[in-house]
């Protein structure tokens, strides 16, 4: 049997930020992760970061290429009935916020990783965590390897093995799917704009992103039932350019996609984040729709936590940080689950109920008159500040 102080169950983002700052701190981990390491590092995800995640990224130790690479943001636009608003996330917050792609930050940590990682580690499963000496098992090439350990992290995302290890009694779900989800493509095409363009139009959202000056993000809202292979490049194109106002529809440029897919959206949260010594952190514990850009901030926010509540406890013996986890990261959960379905529902086209839609566009005409309804998306937008301890 071995042993070890974490055991860390998933190699996402925030499997490997919490396993980077407990290295940092002499704390040891193994890391499980079921994919291989070609696949965890080739999925495209996310690509905005709050700055406080940029901060703590390079307090890991992981800021070099992506301040170099990074682009900085000081606001983006929300275009509707053909007229486009800026938010100035600056002026409003006094913050900005940085493109970085999910893919870079893999492959940063990936380098980083002070843990070591068993990829394609098969049939992880939990055992004792309401004991001193919780296990962790897995197998790879056809043997089963088991770990002793003080704590486990549950880091594996929304279908992993951890949160469905908790007895049901012991954990509450909060959940809404919504009827539409968001393809997106990648293409190696300089984007339409240099801040980022969020689309309410009456076919439905549209999202103009990029990952660096030569690489372009878009996205445009579908039914959750379709399918990849329904939407050629040429339809892609077609219906983002009829989405935008026509002045930016003018700029769009097109060309082949490098990668499609379409990503279900969902509001999501599972209380608590802890179950003895069982701590579920990211995309495990909750999940938000894009809209916000924040499922991969939020991650970042609960490693930073654990790992604080982690090294507390290896360094005085204090469980007070431990104890305190659950509902210190659930106060930044909720807000951004607020934010993140506030943000869907004012942009997407929702039913072809014309109230709704009349009360979306009165929301929009209120925030291009109102400073201080746009500063209120620029604080939630750009990251409410982290809490002390
Ligand atoms: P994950 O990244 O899901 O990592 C979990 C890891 O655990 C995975 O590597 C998985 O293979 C592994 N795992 C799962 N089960 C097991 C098991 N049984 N044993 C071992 N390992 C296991 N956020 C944004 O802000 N903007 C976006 O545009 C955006 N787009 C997204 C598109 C998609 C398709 C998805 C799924 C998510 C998207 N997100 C986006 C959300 C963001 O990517 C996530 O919030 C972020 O990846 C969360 O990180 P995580 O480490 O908690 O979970
Ligand atoms: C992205 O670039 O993938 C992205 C950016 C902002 C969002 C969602 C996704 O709100």
């Amino acid at each position: 049997m071995r042993k070890t102080q974490v055991a860390i169950v998933g190699a996402g983002p925030s499997g490997l930020l919490l396993s980077q700052l407990l290295a940092r701190e002499g704390v040891a981990c193994i890391v499980l992760e079921r994919r291989s390491r070609a696949y965890v590092e080739g999925r495209i995800r996310a690509g905005l970061l709050e700055w406080t995640t940029v901060e703590l990224l390079k307090a890991a130790g992981l800021g070099e290429r992506m301040m170099r690479e990074g682009l900085v943001h000081d606001g983006f636009l929300l275009a509707f009935e053909g007229r486009t608003h800026r938010i100035d996330l600056k002026g409003l917050s006094g913050r900005h916020v940085l493109v970085y792609g999910q893919t870079e930050i893999q492959r940063d940590l990936g380098e980083a990783a002070g843990c070591r990682v068993v990829w394609e580690a098969q049939d992880v499963s939990l055992s004792d965590f309401d004991s001193a000496h919780p296990r962790v098992s897995y197998v790879q090439d056809g043997v089963r390897h088991s770990i002793e350990c003080d704590f486990i992290a549950g880091c594996d995302g929304y279908h992993g093995v951890c949160r469905a290890s908790v007895p049901s009694d012991k954990i509450t779900h909060y959940e809404r799917a919504y009827p539409f989800g968001w393809l997106g493509i990648l293409a190696d095409l300089s984007p339409l704009n240099e801040e980022l363009v969020y689309v309410n139009h009456r076919r439905g959202f549209a999202l103009c992103s990029m990952r660096s000056r030569a690489r372009s993000r878009y996205y445009v809202q579908c039914p959750v039932e379709d399918k990849v292979e329904d939407w050629s490049d040429e339809r892609f194109w077609s219906e983002l350019a009829a989405r935008l106002p026509a002045e930016l529809a003018a700029r769009l440029v097109t060309g082949p996609s490098i990668e499609k897919s379409i990503a279900p959206l969902r509001s999501f949260v599972a209380e608590p984040m802890r179950f003895g010594r069982l701590f579920l952190a990211g995309d495990a514990a909750h999940i938000v729709p894009p809209t916000g850009a924040k499922g991969l901030n939020l991650a970042a926010a609960d490693a930073c936590l654990l790992s604080q509540a982690m090294v507390e406890y290896y360094r005085t013996g204090s469980q007070t940080l431990l104890e305190e986890y659950s509902s210190r990261a659930l106060a930044r959960v909720w807000k951004a689950a607020r934010f993140s379905w506030w943000f869907t529902t004012l942009m997407h086209k929702l039913s072809d109920d014309a109230l709704a839609r009349k009360l979306q566009l009165a929301e929009l005409e209120y925030l291009c008159d109102s400073d201080a309804a746009c500063r209120v998306v620029a604080e939630n937008y750009s990251g409410l500040p982290w809490p002390r301890h």
